[in-house]
């Protein structure tokens, strides 16, 4: 059973110093075994990073790696964000210690977004850096969170302070699996998939206008939007120019999240985040009536939020220190026409207000 269907999956190249290719399709997770004869060669042992929900995934994959050779075992941490603590990174490090990982072995990350921050962040500090091969389980995950090689954990001064650059070795995005995510994590990954449609591939605004659910091309979304990022990662892996168009509606989102103190699903508060961002840029004269409509009608018909009623005042103080702000100054990515990213500094307070109250805040006079 293992390879069949090889020829059907969707492959996507990450560029960069070292290359690795992101496997999109049914039954992805099954070449994990004959990664071992590539990127992969040289691997005596593994340990297989993932939280409880993923036990009879990762259980598999293990299989996989011991009848190719490989004396794996499976780590568990805790789910969601709960894994991505500097505890729990610790734990992760006295497994490997026990189970003998050398410089030579490798971490396998399967789960969500959270998960595979972490493997990644304790494969990048296991021996100074172990091979990663990224297995994300959620929408989220597949298109972001397990690509680019950032890494990282949360401390209580905030989410993702402490982390590495540390690019995975391979990423293999199996769609089957998403059989099994909740429905709210699938809606919310798409968010990240309609923002790679606007900022840079019209082709996935069609086919989410055509099926908002996603379901219909799950495949080819999923393929575009790693293409977007790819692009993005390759040209700029330490984040300090193209990529930061990857944060289309992000900085009221990371507001929303804030305020909200990370009650609102990430995806959730970018699609709110896109809303304000395209009528932003449709009050500096760069987007059309039509185009910034078409974002509001699109999210909202994908099931996201598309409003945000909270306290204005509180959310500017927090957008101003986003730490991908930059500086005090207000940055925000906006599109001067569909597909075509700029930067927008410090706009003007009417043009602030307007957008927020697209999303249905109130202005106070
Ligand atoms: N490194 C990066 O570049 C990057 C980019 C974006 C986001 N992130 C991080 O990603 C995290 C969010 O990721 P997420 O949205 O995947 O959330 P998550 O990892 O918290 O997963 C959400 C929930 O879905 C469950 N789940 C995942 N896949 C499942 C499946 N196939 N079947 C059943 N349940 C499943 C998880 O167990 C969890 O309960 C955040 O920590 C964020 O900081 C990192
Ligand atoms: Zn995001």
């Amino acid at each position: 059973m293992s390879g069949s269907g090889r020829a059907t999956r969707r492959r996507v190249t990450v560029p960069g110093e070292r290359p690795y290719d992101v496997v999109i399709g049914p039954g992805a997770r099954h070449e994990l075994g004959s990664l071992t004869s590539t990127v992969l060669d040289g691997t005596a042992r593994a340990a297989v990073v993932h939280a409880p929900p993923l036990a009879g995934l990762a259980g598999g994959l293990v299989e996989t790696l011991q009848t190719a050779g490989v004396a794996a075992e499976a780590v568990v941490v805790p789910d969601g964000e709960a894994a991505k603590t500097a505890a729990v990174a610790a734990g992760v490090w006295e497994e490997l210690g026990r189970l003998g990982l050398t410089r030579s072995d490798a971490v396998v990350g399967v789960g969500g977004g959270a998960v595979t921050d972490l493997a990644g962040f304790v494969a990048a500090t296991w021996t100074r850096g172990v091979r990663v091969v990224q297995v994300p389980t959620s929408v989220l995950g597949m298109v972001d969170a397990a690509l680019g090689g950032k890494t990282g954990i949360n401390t209580g001064a905030g989410k993702n302070l402490v982390g590495a650059f540390h690019p995975p070795v391979a990423v293999l995005a199996d769609t089957d699996v998403l059989a099994a995510l909740p429905e709210a994590e699938f809606r919310a990954g798409m968010a990240e998939v309609v923002k790679c449609g606007f900022i840079a591939d019209p082709a996935v605004l069609d086919l989410l206008e055509a099926d908002p659910t996603g379901r219909r091309d799950t495949e080819e979304l999923i393929e575009r939007a790693v293409r977007v990022k790819a692009d993005a990662v390759g040209a700029d892996l330490y984040d300090t120019g193209v990529r930061e168009f990857l944060n289309y509606g992000h900085t009221l989102a990371h507001a929303i999240e804030r305020v909200e103190d990370f009650g609102w699903r990430h995806g959730e508060a970018v699609a709110v985040g896109l809303v304000f961002a395209a009528e932003l840029a449709g009050q500096a004269g760069l987007l059309t009536r039509a185009e910034v409509d078409r974002h509001a009608r699109l999210v909202a018909a994908m099931g996201l939020p598309t409003r945000y009623t909270g306290d204005w005042e509180r959310i500017q103080t927090v957008m101003r220190v986003d730490k991908k702000a930059r500086g005090a100054s207000l940055r925000f990515v906006v599109l001067d026409g569909i597909g075509n990213p700029r930067i927008l500094a410090d706009p003007d307070q009417a043009w602030l207000d307007a957008a927020w109250a697209a999303v249905g805040g109130g202005v106070p006079a």
